[in-house]
């Protein structure tokens, strides 16, 4: 039987705890098939609640005492929650004290308390604590944490909680002890411990503000050769949080601590972070450029939550983006500080508004469609989402943006900067909402457009759906002037018809004949349409809309070739820049896919895209890193989003048929690039170099694909070659994955060689088995050869990384082999859904969100998919997770 809440939780519905809790002293005795935890609560009653039973939340524990002041007391049990009726009234502090077991062994949804390999580690967000113990599991009950852990000393050697060390020594029958106090107040998702056989790396460091701290990064042993990554990009984070927002760490002791079981990428528990080992792990050896990048965003991530999000926390899990579109923004932030040239600093925008344009648009167009703070839920960890994050970070960058205040402060950091400081003056230590943020940022900038526009600005938090800007442009040239008409409008969303305009920070260029810029300026568009006029013109200029992203809208706007082709060469805004290559993409792949008739083989590219595109390859100015995202093509599901109706199989087609004809036509450049920008010098994961690395992976790539059509056997020889050869990850797999991609002979032997070589690195493991299931289909061969992976002595459906290595980048990254004719992606898709949601509901729940977007498909899909949602959906006993995904998908 489940447990829990069955039903639709809505965000107007919020009152405040009808109990607090000052405190909680926590006893383990840590034992994989059977835990005990006695929780001893002070506790009292909310004054400003009327009286009335106290109802703590439990999920899957055994209960064997509950106590108040020491005396033994009746209680009951209603839907899984423990309910205590005949406590002292009066609002004078009680104590409450519940014995419970647990079986950490068993808990395959790694949520609460559970071992992985033979460690334990807990995940508590979001309601994960009362798996551990009977609480009032909600982030608005705020307490100070006492934490005794015992456990048998060889087995469990380290013994790690939140906070401070006060005492530690040994036990009876070779057990041992150690007491933690956390010195802050916090909310039970933020609850954290560790046992385990771990080795640390650690660092001193001393703060701007002179105080001492430990560092340390936790990982099994035989790891510590993959820390170095992580414990600089922590020391790098505590030095960025000070100097951006003077923001001090404000505990002696700061912990990481590597778990290869975990749900998500990792967890911001107050001093003692845990991690996905994905995102701590890398060494040259093992971990790619990508990852190193991954890493260094993820640390930041999590420690600057340590403000954003533990200091000042959440009201209720509708404030989610609280904490998560402010710390995704902090850490976008952080990446582009760090990369310090301007160049490394576009290429990291380009790279998350492609993740916000290919994950977070769909979203917002499909079922499971919902405001950054959305108003209801049936199982919160469905709203841990692109949405909330990404969505959620543009939202709080519009916010920096709109309090800039002129050439003192164009981009509003110092603005921005005040904001913040009074944020955390008037709610440090408190846990509050969404609406108290944008107020003190507001507030904090008094004369700002945010502030005039704050009650309309905060649309962005209460409706759905992605805005689109349509401009329309006009030139007379009588009087030298431009007129450009902005529109906005945006679809209904599921439980939203009408929508009311946005408030869109639109960043503006006008890009003169020859190339130069003659206008530049930022226009808030508040109403429907708006038109705005430039005088003084000699010819009709290019307009530049929407520079560096400036708000997360689909601008609509009729571009002509010359027209992109002019901003692929001029702008000065080097997003717009890429924006344009795109564009001129876009438009072509449009164009073949729309024409039914059209065989592949009659596609033919024009002139003038591969020449704009060989003049950015070849260009002396631009670097490599850009390069390799301008000569790129768009993703096919970014494609499938410009589509009313999808065929994920002619999508594939053109796009496998267009790069194969940049691969051919510009043969040269790409040797070219492929011969100037290769190193053999010493691995540095800086921007420079791993853009270098980048585009020679590009470019061995495209020589494969040449080689396919040609009959070459040079370039796929001199991939294997290099594959061998590799000094560091990044070539090595960027060389296999040229073979695999170009469906080259040579990638049997060589996958085969990557697996002996990396037998004993799980992390690389997950890579050969996600490259084989992301792989091209040729004549619907990737099915059988991901149920054949599965099959493999290291697949595992109960590992979230390796059950998302293989079954995630079949379903959810490889639409071209995933949406077959036969449905038989399907089938496999509902099997493994629900298998997957008896072991682990969290994980079961994103691979169902692969059918999303279904309603898109072009039949015979469309129906095939439905049937297979049908299916799932009629299973009896799915998990809410899962539930809640389904039936919104056929809703
Ligand atoms: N709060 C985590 C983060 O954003 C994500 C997370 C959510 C991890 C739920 C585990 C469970 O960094
Ligand atoms: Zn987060």
């Amino acid at each position: 039987m489940r447990e829990g809440q069955t039903s639709v939780i809505h965000r107007s519905d919020y009152q405040e705890p009808a109990f607090w809790i000052d405190s909680v002293d926590l006893c383990f005795d840590l034992d994989p098939a059977k835990t005990r935890v006695l929780n001893k609560m002070k506790m009292r009653r909310n004054p400003h609640v009327v009286p009335q039973a106290l109802r703590l939340d439990g999920e899957e524990l055994n209960l064997s005492r509950v106590l108040v002041n020491g005396q033994g007391t009746s209680f009951k049990m209603e839907d899984s929650q423990l309910v205590l009726e005949n406590l002292p009234a009066g609002n004078d502090v009680f104590e409450l004290e519940i014995f419970t077991t647990c079986a950490p062994a068993k808990n395959t949804k790694l949520s609460g308390l559970y071992t992985s390999g033979d460690s334990f580690y807990t995940q508590c967000e979001a309601e994960g604590f009362r798996r551990i113990t009977y609480f009032l599991d909600r982030p608005d009950v705020m307490a100070s944490y006492t934490v005794l852990l015992r456990a048998d000393k060889s087995k469990y050697p380290v013994l790690l909680s939140n906070g401070n060390l006060v005492e530690q020594g040994t036990l009876d029958d070779g057990r041992h002890f150690a007491k933690w106090v956390d010195p802050f107040k916090k909310p039970s998702y933020l609850f954290a411990l560790v046992a385990g056989q771990l080795v640390a790396r650690e660092q001193r460091i001393t703060s701007r503000a002179g105080k001492e701290h430990l560092l340390q990064v936790y990982v099994r042993p035989g790891d510590l050769d993959k820390t170095e990554h992580a414990m600089n990009s922590l020391m790098a984070s505590v030095a960025w949080d000070e100097a951006r927002f003077g923001l001090s760490l404000d505990l002696e002791r700061f912990m990481i601590v590597a778990t290869s079981d975990f749900n998500m990428g990792a967890m911001e528990n107050k001093g003692l972070n845990i991690f996905n080992s994905k995102y701590v792990l890398a060494n040259q050896a093992t971990a790619t450029d990508t990852d190193f990048g991954n890493i260094e965003s993820v640390v930041g991530h999590e420690y600057f939550h340590n403000w954003t999000g533990n200091r000042i926390t959440c009201r209720d899990w509708f404030q989610l983006s609280l904490k998560e579109g402010l710390t995704v923004f902090r850490d976008q932030e952080f990446s582009m500080d760090l990369a310090s040239e301007a160049s490394a600093r576009a290429v990291k925008r380009i790279e998350d508004v492609r993740v916000l344009r290919t994950a977070q648009f769909p979203e917002d167009a499909g079922p499971m469609a919902h405001p950054i703070r959305p108003d209801q839920y049936l199982e919160i960890n469905n709203f841990y989402t692109v949405t909330v994050y990404e969505k959620g970070a543009e939202v709080v960058r519009m916010q920096q943006t709109m309090v800039a205040s002129g050439p003192s402060d164009p981009l509003g950091r110092e603005g921005f900067r005040k904001g913040m400081d009074l944020y955390f003056q008037r709610h440090d230590g408190s846990a509050v909402t969404c609406d108290d943020f944008t107020q003190a940022i507001a507030d904090a900038n008094p004369d700002s457009k945010l502030a005039q526009l704050l009650p309309q600005f905060k649309r962005w938090y209460s409706q759905a759906g992605t805005p689109r800007v349509k401009a329309v442009g006009s030139f007379d040239g009588a009087s030298g002037t431009y007129s450009l008409t902005l529109s906005q409008s945006c679809a209904p969303t599921p439980g939203q018809a009408v929508k009311e305009p946005f408030v869109i920070p639109i960043s503006l260029g006008l890009i003169s004949a020859d190339g130069s810029e003659v206008a530049s300026s930022m226009h808030v568009l508040t109403q429907e349409s708006e038109t705005l006029t430039f005088t003084g013109l000699q010819a009709e200029p290019v307009p530049s809309i929407l520079r560096g992203f400036s708000a997360p809208v689909i601008l609509d706007f009729a571009y002509t070739d010359e027209q992109l082709l002019a901003l692929l060469e001029h702008d000065t805004d080097p997003f717009n820049r890429w924006e344009a290559g795109q564009r001129l993409a876009l438009n072509r792949m449009m164009a073949f896919i729309s024409q039914d008739a059209l065989a592949v083989a009659d596609m033919k590219l024009d002139a003038r895209y591969i020449e704009a595109m060989r003049s950015v390859l070849r260009h002396p100015k631009l670097d490599a890193a850009f390069k390799e995202l301008a000569l790129t093509l768009p993703s096919e599901t970014y494609v499938a989003e410009q589509l009313d109706v999808v065929d994920p199989q002619r999508i594939h087609a053109v796009r496998e048929a267009l790069r194969a004809q940049l691969a051919t036509a510009l043969h040269a450049d790409w040797e070219w690039a492929f011969e100037a920008h290769h190193e053999n010098g010493a691995y540095k994961p800086d921007s420079l170099s791993s853009g270098r690395r980048a585009l020679t992976g590009l470019a061995l790539a495209m020589l494969c694909i040449a080689a396919r059509t040609s009959g070459d056997t040079v370039w796929p020889g001199k991939a294997l070659q290099r594959f061998k050869d590799a000094g560091n990850m990044t070539d090595r797999f960027n060389a296999l994955a040229a073979l695999v991609t170009s469906g080259s002979d040579l990638a049997a032997q060589a996958l085969q060689r990557f697996h002996a070589m990396f037998k004993d690195e799980a992390l690389v493991i997950d890579k050969w088995f996600a490259l084989q299931a992301g792989a091209t289909d040729r004549g619907g061969n990737i099915l059988p050869i991901v149920k054949q992976l599965m099959t493999h002595p290291d697949f595992s459906m109960r590992n979230p990384n390796r059950a998302r290595s293989v079954i995630f980048s079949y379903c959810s990254a490889n639409p071209g082999a995933f949406h077959r004719a036969d449905a038989a992606g399907y089938v496999f898709w509902s099997d493994k859904v629900i298998e997957l949601d008896a072991i682990n509901p969290q994980v079961a729940a994103r691979l169902a969100r692969a059918l999303d977007r279904w309603k898109k498909l072009a039949e015979p899909m469309r129906s095939a998919a439905r049937e297979a949602i049908a299916r799932v959906a009629a299973k009896p006993d799915l998990s809410n997770d899962t539930r809640e995904v389904v039936t919104r998908a056929l809703s």
